[in-house]
């Protein structure tokens, strides 16, 4: 790569960040006018189109105005357009905005009086766009309440919840004693409908006398935790509906949205002042090739990073070699020429310590999938001797005594849940479309289901796809109207990184 594509693609690198973090908006499926018609404007129209944007390219913002877009990426103007998005109420605000889907189905389920009056309670990362819900549901007539382990709590959206009503057993600073006792008073208050991500709730619940009496249902979020409810002797006794399954959610959330937000949240920590660590040509080794590492792999290449990929499953690491990844059988040898390594599997013992101990010196780690000890550097600590050193925000040193480092990701927690604001917001109003529909399906038939995990109904699952797509489709008809003759905004030239 010559110095002057290295700096445009640097361009498009910031520019996305940016993007992500002002907004915690989507690239992919939404229209974007790049303005101007310089070297570096080509990379950043290629990276996102690269990502699934419908991109096109103007000489001037005028030009732009006749298409219809959502974001001119030029510009020293806040891609917010003049609003905050700073205090909690401010950003559960924009992300109510923006989640039509949950929306549409929580009407249908308050006009329906289905939940009027029922305990929900809900875990799940806590953060803007699961306050839209917990909100959403208390407007419908539920009686809400919200549990979230602390790394994934954002003490400034537990309390704003708290204000407004929501019982929360949340605490950031919760020791892993006093998260347990959170957990079991949340599970003690003979709750109707459970709505989990990592099952781990669910698991518990089986465990707290009492916290099965009324449960109608549950809902689970992710992989891992379905993958934890296959592992329980006798399996669940009530019947729990794999959200995770649905197409509207694996298709959009563990493929698309996860990469965004995972890559975007990484290079935040790892280049905290834009002016560091570039994505662009470093080599990235990728673990696990299922939705969430495809989809991390595809971002990743989008914005200029050299992707490997090594995933036990054979069919998965034939799938990388066709989308034209490089491929290697070893992890242990792959991570020794990597300068970012991710685990995006979802299995405990993914960077083992032998990994660790071969990975480039200075190398980060980071894991887009999200169980414990997916990273064991816990292992390294007690038993080679390292230690670790606070290096920033979400980032520590582990320093061996024979001086080899490596640099760990917010102690190898789901980057982008424990520290970033989640996947984008038009990607969780689709999980948590499905997640009401979940809802629908218990409260309908949730009697003649039986214990056990059970699919969400295809239809159900098109039902959300099908309101989501009109919403894109809409939002880009509704700008082609408005801009027509009004979005010229001044301020509009170089941006200001
Ligand atoms: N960060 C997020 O916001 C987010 C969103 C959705 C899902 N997830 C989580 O991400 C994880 C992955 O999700 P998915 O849907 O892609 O799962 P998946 O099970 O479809 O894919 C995991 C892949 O990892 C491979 N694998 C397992 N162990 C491996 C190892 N030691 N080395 C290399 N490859 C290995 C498997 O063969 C599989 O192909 C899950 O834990 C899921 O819950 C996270």
């Amino acid at each position: 790569m010559t110095q002057s594509s290295h700096h445009q693609a640097r361009y498009a690198e910031l520019i996305f960040r940016r993007y992500a973090r002002e907004t915690n908006q989507l690239v992919a499926g939404t229209r974007h006018a790049v303005i101007g018609g310089d070297p570096q404007h080509a990379a950043l129209a290629d990276a996102l189109r690269s990502m699934g944007a419908h991109v096109r390219q103007f000489a001037t913002v005028h030009d732009a105005a006749a298409w219809p877009h959502t974001i001119t990426h030029a510009g020293t103007a806040s891609y917010l357009e003049g609003r905050a998005r700073s205090t909690a109420a401010e950003r559960i605000a924009w992300a109510t905005d923006h989640m039509p889907v949950v929306a549409t189905l929580a009407r249908d389920l308050a006009e329906n009086q289905r939940i009027a009056g029922l305990k929900i309670g809900m875990c799940l990362v806590l953060e803007p766009k699961t306050a839209v819900l917990a909100l959403t549901l208390a407007a419908a007539g539920a009686q809400v309440s919200v549990y979230a382990h602390p790394e994934e709590t954002d003490a400034q959206i537990a309390a704003e919840l708290a204000n407004r009503g929501i019982t929360v057993f949340a605490d950031a600073t919760a020791n892993p004693d006093r998260a347990q006792e959170l957990m079991d008073e949340f599970l003690n208050q003979h709750l109707n409908l459970l709505i989990d991500d990592g099952a781990r709730v669910i698991r518990r619940a089986h465990h707290v006398a009492g916290a099965l009496d009324e449960l109608i249902g549950a809902a689970e979020e992710t992989t891992s935790g379905l993958r934890n409810l296959a592992k329980e002797p006798g399996g669940p006794r009530v019947p729990v509906i794999a959200v995770n399954n649905a197409r509207s959610k694996t298709w959009f959330d563990n493929a698309v949205g996860t990469g965004q937000s995972c890559v975007s949240t990484i290079l935040d920590i790892i280049d905290p002042g834009q002016d560091g660590w570039s994505i662009v040509g470093a080599d990235v080794v990728v673990a696990g090739y299922g939705p969430v590492g495809r989809g991390f792999a595809r971002h990743v290449r989008a914005l200029g990073g050299l992707v490997t990929v090594v995933d036990t499953d054979p069919t998965c690491a034939l799938r990388a070699e066709i989308d034209g990844y490089q491929v290697r059988a070893s992890l242990v040898e792959a991570v020794a020429t990597a300068d970012l390594i991710v685990s995006a599997t979802g299995y405990a013992a993914t960077i083992t310590p032998d990994m660790l101990r071969a990975a480039r010196p200075g190398a980060y780690i980071a894991v887009a999938g999200g169980v414990d000890d997916e990273v064991q550097w816990g292992d390294a600590i007690r038993h080679d001797g390292a230690t670790w050193e606070p290096v920033g925000f979400a980032l520590e040193s582990l320093r061996y005594p024979n001086g080899h480092h490596v640099n760990i990701l917010d102690r190898g927690g789901c980057i982008n849940c424990t520290a970033g604001e989640g996947n984008p917001i038009e990607i969780m109003d689709l999980s948590f479309g499905v997640q009401l529909s979940a809802l629908d399906v218990l409260l309908t038939r949730g009697r003649d289901l039986g214990p056990g995990v059970h699919p969400i109904p295809e239809r159900a699952d098109q039902r959300v796809s099908a309101i989501a797509l009109a919403q894109f489709v809409h939002t880009a008809d509704a700008h082609s109207t408005a801009s027509t003759d009004t979005d010229v905004r001044p301020g509009i030239g170089r941006p200001s990184l």
